[in-house]
């Protein structure tokens, strides 16, 4: 599964750890910066990852910020994109079986590596529950459309 991921200054420390942690598990991992911790602004970040997710070069995408609200605000203004802030492994799950979030964005100053590394992990396991869920998530699809008529 290819996934792509990247961070602010705020959050490159804990990106670097954890692009390096699922290429051990055996993720192909994409890796759009930074390169370092210099200041840099988060929506520049979350417009390559959220580019790579819609284009089908990624099954997921990963970002981190200081608390992955600007990562996921960002992220979310690109079309196709559904980018939760996820604070607990519980939130993954439900991220990915009721609204079939397609990226998963980090706090680095609020949650430790050992918990993103669980949300991550639990976000990547759990499928699109469908169902009722289907047809809230395709209202969310439509919002796109609606918002530029
Ligand atoms: C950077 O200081 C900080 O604002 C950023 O990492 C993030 O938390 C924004 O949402």
């Amino acid at each position: 599964m290819n996934i792509s991921i990247a961070s602010d200054h705020a959050g490159f420390e804990q990106k670097e750890h954890l692009a390096a942690y699922l290429k051990e598990r055996g993720y192909e991992v994409i890796n759009r910066g930074p390169d370092s911790d210099d200041r840099v602004d988060y929506p520049d970040y979350a417009l390559a990852v959220a580019l790579d997710v819609v284009n089908g070069k990624s099954t997921f995408g990963v970002l981190l910020c200081g608390t992955g609200i600007g990562m996921a605000i960002s992220a979310n203004k690109v079309d196709g994109i559904r980018a939760a802030n996820v604070t607990t492994p519980e939130f993954a799950e439900l991220a990915r079986a009721h609204n079939n979030a397609n990226i998963v964005c980090l706090s680095a100053r609020f949650v430790d590596e050992e918990t993103n590394r669980a949300i991550v992990e639990k976000f990547f396991a759990t499928s699109f529950e469908g169902g009722r869920h289907a047809c809230r998530v395709q209202k969310i699809g439509n919002i796109e459309l609606l918002s530029k008529e």
